[in-house]
Order: structure tokens, then C-alpha cells, then sequence
């Protein structure tokens, strides 16, 4: 996701990018000497430990990276009265709703991970006045390994797949994000917000389309449960995120799923 936000912003804005090696963000001294001596306009945290199932076995890493790590760049920005934007997840919710979860439903998350990005959220409120956390969800784009990538390697292969039908979300394309992430820094109020891409799926719809639009709509897709796949980590039944705040804020929304999709595969064999 960062990369493809350096990318996105750079020609509009001066962006000062740091990768792991270069700035962990569970050293709260080398965050504060970073942001006082870049003293930028805002500061995006897009870092996290992100492995779902690893969270589970890590659980102090889990929470030193996606708790004390947003709350060490929230107490710089405090002390430098600088805004902050902090990427967030849809596993902060625990996916009992049968309708899509707007910013205000409570969160109540059903893994390691879940809880410990929603404790990030919280160093962000309750330190900062001026911040943006961003909720996103099954992100795709290149630069990284994703869903998307994986339906269309093992599509290339042929065998038939097993896949979750009990899962309900919609994903969030990389490059789209990173344009609904500008438009918030620049005009949008602060707050919490749900951006992903326009549309609702089931994981097995999903997979489908992927291979359609791959064009290995042959392979054969079986679908399964969640609790068939046997993973540590318990993933939300529903995590369809509503886009309500982005809607009240009269931004544009991103464009459908599919729609997305179609542009990454573009990409994809473009780079293949
Ligand atoms: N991927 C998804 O499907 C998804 C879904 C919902 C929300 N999100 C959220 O979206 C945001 C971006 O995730 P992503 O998809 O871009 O994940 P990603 O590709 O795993 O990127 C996370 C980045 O954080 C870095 N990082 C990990 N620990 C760090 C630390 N202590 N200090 C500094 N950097 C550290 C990682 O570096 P190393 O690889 O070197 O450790 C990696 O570059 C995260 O907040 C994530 O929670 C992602």
C-alpha cells in the first residue's frame, strides 16, 4: 500500500518515504527525531504487522507494531501539532452485522490482529485531535503477494480450488486507495473512514471473477467454510465496509471491484 501511495502522491506533493530498514516505528525515539526533522504537513502511517494468522502465535508483536508503533508516531505529531493519517483494517469488526458496517458501529474484533489495530485506532483518537484513520480491506496491487496475484498463479496451473463462501467484503485496489487517500488528506474532515472499492462480493464470487478476467474461468472453483480451511486466525463473516463517511463528505468513491481488478491485471501482465 505505501509504495503505491509514494507513487500516487509524489507528483502533487513532496513525500519523504521510510521503509522498515530505515525507520521501525516501535522506536519511539527514532519516530520522534524522524518527524521532527522532516516536520512535514501530515504523516500517513501505512506499517503494521499485517500476517493475520501469524498475529495469532506473536501476540506481543502483534501489539508492539500495530499499537505502540501508531502510538509513537501519534505522540510526535501531537508535540508538533502535525496530522495524522493511520491505515486501519475491516477485521476490527466482528462481522455478526447483516448489513455493511458504517465508520460508527462498534468494533469488536475476533483476532490478535483485529484487537491489536484497533488498539492502534485508539492511540491515534485519544492522542490527536487532527487525525484520519483509514479502514481498508483485502488490499491488492502490485509490489506485494496478494489474493489476486495468488487466484491468477494458481489459475495458470489448472487444478481446481478450494474456496471460503461464507466471507462477504469488498477489496481495496492499491493505486484507487491511494487517490481516496489524497482526496481525504486534502478536503476531507477529521475521523474515521471506510475506503474500498465500489461493490460487495463473497470470497468465491471474487475468486470467479478473478479467473474470468484472467481468463481461466475453466478451472473449477469448490467452495468450502471458513472453519473448513482450519486457519489460526477467525476472519469476520461479514466485513463488507459502507463508504458512508466518504459519501457525507461529498468525495468521490472508488470505482467497482471489477473495475479494479481488470486495471490490475493490466498491470500484472504488463510487468509478467
Ligand atoms: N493487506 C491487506 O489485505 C490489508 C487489509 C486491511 C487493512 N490493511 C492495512 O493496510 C495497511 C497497509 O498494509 P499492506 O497491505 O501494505 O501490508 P504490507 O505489504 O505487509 O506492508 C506493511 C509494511 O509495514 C512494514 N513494517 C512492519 N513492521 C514495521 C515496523 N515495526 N516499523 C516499520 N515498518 C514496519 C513492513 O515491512 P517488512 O515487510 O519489512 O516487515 C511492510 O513494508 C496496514 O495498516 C494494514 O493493517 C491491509
Amino acid at each position: 500500500m505505501a509504495r503505491a501511495l509514494a507513487e500516487v502522491l509524489t507528483p502533487r506533493h513532496e513525500i519523504l518515504a521510510a521503509s522498515h530498514r530505515e525507520l521501525d516505528i516501535t522506536d519511539g525515539k527514532a519516530i520522534a527525531h524522524a518527524i521532527e526533522m522532516a516536520h512535514p504537513d501530515a504523516v500517513v502511517n501505512a506499517a503494521a504487522f499485517t500476517d493475520v494468522d501469524a498475529c495469532e502465535s506473536q501476540p506481543e508483536l502483534a501489539f508492539r507494531v500495530n499499537a505502540e508503533g501508531p502510538r509513537n508516531i501519534a505522540f510526535a505529531c501531537k508535540r508538533l501539532c502535525i496530522p495524522m493519517m493511520h491505515i486501519s483494517t475491516d477485521y476490527v469488526f466482528d462481522g455478526e452485522k447483516s448489513e455493511p458496517y458504517i465508520e460508527e458501529d462498534e468494533a469488536r474484533p475476533l483476532s490478535v490482529y483485529g484487537r491489536s489495530k484497533l488498539q492502534g485506532e485508539r492511540e491515534v483518537r485519544e492522542n490527536l485531535q487532527r487525525f484520519w484513520i483509514v479502514r481498508v480491506c483485502s488490499v491488492f496491487g502490485p509490489y506485494r503477494k496478494n489474493f489476486v496475484s495468488l487466484m491468477v498463479e494458481l489459475g495458470r496451473r489448472g487444478q481446481p480450488l478450494q474456496i471460503v463462501k461464507d466471507q462477504r467484503f469488498a477489496p481495496t485496489y492499491t493505486f484507487d486507495a491511494a487517490l481516496g487517500i489524497e482526496r481525504i488528506l486534502e478536503r476531507g474532515s477529521h475521523g474515521i473512514y471506510h475506503l474500498t472499492n465500489q461493490g460487495f462480493t463473497t470470497r468465491i464470487d471474487y475468486t470467479r471473477e478473478i479467473l474470468r478476467q484472467a481468463g481461466f474461468a475453466s478451472v473449477r472453483v469448490n467452495p468450502i467454510t471458513s472453519e473448513e480451511t482450519k486457519r489460526p486466525a477467525l476472519r469476520p463473516a461479514n466485513s463488507q465496509l459502507e463508504n458512508a463517511r466518504l459519501k457525507r463528505e461529498g468525495l468521490p468513491l472508488l470505482p467497482t471491484w471489477q473495475d479494479a481488478i481488470r486495471r490490475y491485471l493490466i498491470q500484472l501482465n504488463a510487468n509478467s
